[in-house]
């Protein structure tokens, strides 16, 4: 059997010693999944994925890639490796055009660059056309797409995705998600964070509920949808 894409085993991580923001997290990434995270704001939605991508401290437990322990690994070594990730915020260069975007995401690879142009932009047609204008100018819709574009350059085999749909249109957010779907089916597995629980519960395979920096629910994202607890206290209110 493989090993899972990631693996996470009681991972405690946080911004400052001594204050652990996620205490004790387990959660596993296996291959072509869609795994969903949600929870209350402050839950550490963003911390996990931020840890995950070696962008803050790990305080105590494990994070695996492929059943390999990753220990003090840069976030440019982990985009080698085939992580790719999509922050919450500024996530993409707003005084840069949208093909310097572009190039910023594939200053860690080595295939040959204008391949992965051609691939981007056919998968993207709107970044095509515009690829002259500045980021700045693009709606919040294709902001996304372009953050999306500029993880897709480096051929990640995980992709990590943080509230991939928040302050979008009903119509953004439906374009949003048929790319994530696409990108998922084209063999890439995602660990998608998401305001928006319900759309992310029915649309990945299995989910997890964090809260307050700990594992609260796990299942499948269509039996947490129906679980009355979930309901209760994480639905309803989100
Ligand atoms: N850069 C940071 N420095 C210190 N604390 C932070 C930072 N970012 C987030 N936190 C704290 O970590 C906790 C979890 O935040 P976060 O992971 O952003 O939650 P979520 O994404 O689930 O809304 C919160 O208490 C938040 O205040
Ligand atoms: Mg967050």
């Amino acid at each position: 059997m493989n090993n899972p894409l990631i693996e996470v085993n009681g991972l405690a991580s946080g911004y400052v010693k001594g204050l652990n923001i996620l205490q004790g997290v387990d959660l596993v990434l296996k291959e072509n999944e869609v795994v969903s995270i949600i929870g209350p704001n402050g839950a550490g939605k963003s911390t996990l994925l931020k840890a995950i991508m070696g962008l803050i401290p790990i305080f105590g437990g494990k994070i695996y890639f492929k059943g390999n322990e990753l220990i003090e690994i840069k976030s440019h070594e982990l985009v080698q490796k085939g992580i790719a990730y999509v922050p919450q915020v500024s996530n993409v260069f707003q005084s840069l055009t949208i093909e310097e975007n572009l190039e910023m995401g594939l200053w860690s690879t080595k295939n040959e660059h204008s391949n992965l142009f051609k691939e981007i932009y056919s998968m993207f047609p709107i970044l095509k056309e515009k690829r002259k204008e500045r980021a700045g100018n693009l709606s919040g819709g294709q902001r996304q797409l372009l953050a999306l574009g500029r993880a897709l350059i480096s051929k990640p085999n995980v992709l990590l995705l943080d509230e991939p749909s928040a302050g979008l249109s009903p119509k953004a957010i439906n374009e949003v998600f048929q790319y994530i779907k696409s990108i998922n089916e084209s063999g890439v597995g995602i660990l998608l964070v998401e305001q928006n629980a319900k759309r992310a519960l029915s649309f990945c395979n299995r989910g997890y509920v964090l809260d307050q920096g700990r594992n609260a629910y796990t299942g499948l994202g269509k039996d947490l949808l129906k679980d009355k607890k979930v309901i209760d206290l994480y639905l309803g209110k989100l």
